[in-house]
């Protein structure tokens, strides 16, 4: 069991407040999709849970309160991956991921067979064993991004904070990761924080949504209650169409404005695609 609780968070920047009394819960194996337009607080409320800012409010899990435990402890708990990582450039791919063992290493010891067996296990699931031995800094933005994710998931905490982990991923890619945490979600009862800007994704996988706007939740609840066309055009100044889908979840459709679409029906287009050579 690992509820995580989030009570009156406010957290500064540069003596600027950015996150101004924030509450969230999500339950143990819940998944929480924190959503918001740009600047909103959504990677400063990570990482303040993740105790990378100071911050003053509660968080806990279990009623366990994580400003109290050892860094150790901390690191055994909840995982966070950032939303721009800084990698060791010249670190072969399977040592970058066995650094998510540290937290289960003694004093000065090295990864045992069982580290190297969860890393390695990882690696093959998030299709990285043909980059295994490759430098971290030789890799492409999604390899980078899918080896940040590995290392995370090899630390084996109950608790996982991912601060927008698709974004540089390709499609299949994408719902690769998003299916293989909800299955750790689903079989291991991991509880899974993310932020998501892709709201129709956030929607399908998410339980649970906080929309949070200028560091204040401006609403919480399911994906349903939280995605509403006015809500998204009055917090994203967004046109958008919200539909259902087969399994009940809100799907977001981005369309432009009918006023465009008028003008555009207006003009003659002429031509007409061409994928042949024309010579
Ligand atoms: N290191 C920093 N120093 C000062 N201000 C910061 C710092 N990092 C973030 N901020 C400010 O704090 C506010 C919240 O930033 P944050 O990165 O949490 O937003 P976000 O919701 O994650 O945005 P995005 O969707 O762009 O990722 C923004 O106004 C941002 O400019
Ligand atoms: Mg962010």
């Amino acid at each position: 069991m690992t509820d995580l609780k989030v009570t009156g968070l406010r957290v500064a920047r540069q003596r600027c407040e950015v996150l101004h009394g924030v509450d969230a819960e999500v339950r143990a194996g819940g998944w929480l999709a924190v959503i918001g337009p740009n600047g909103a607080g959504k990677s400063t409320l990570l990482k303040a849970v993740a105790g990378l800012l100071p911050y003053t409010g509660e968080v806990t899990v279990d009623g366990v309160r994580l400003r109290d435990l050892p860094a150790r402890e901390l690191a055994r708990t909840l995982a966070y991956t950032p939303q721009n990582p800084v990698v060791p450039p010249q670190m072969p791919v399977r040592e970058y991921v066995l650094l998510g063992r540290t937290p289960y290493l003694g004093y000065l010891a090295l990864p045992g067979r069982r580290d190297r067996a969860v890393a390695d296990q990882v690696i093959e699931r998030l299709d990285l064993t043909a980059l295994a031995t490759r430098d971290v800094g030789t890799l492409s933005g999604g390899e980078r991004q899918r080896v940040v994710l590995a290392r995370a998931l090899a630390q084996q905490a109950p608790v996982l904070l991912l601060d927008e982990p698709t974004t540089a991923l390709d499609l299949g890619h994408q719902q690769q990761v998003l299916e293989l945490v909800d299955r750790l979600r689903r079989d291991d009862g991991l509880t899974v924080v993310t932020t998501l800007h892709d709201l129709g994704v956030a929607a399908q996988y998410a339980e649970r949504m906080l929309l949070l706007v200028n560091g204040e939740a401006a609403a919480s609840g399911t994906a349903a209650e939280v995605l509403t066309p006015a809500g998204i055009a009055a917090h994203y100044n967004a046109h958008v169409e919200v539909t259902t889908g087969p399994d009940g979840r809100p799907r977001v459709h981005l369309i432009r404005p009918a006023q465009v679409r008028a003008e555009q029906a207006e003009v003659p287009t002429g031509g007409s695609a061409r994928h042949d050579a024309d010579a």
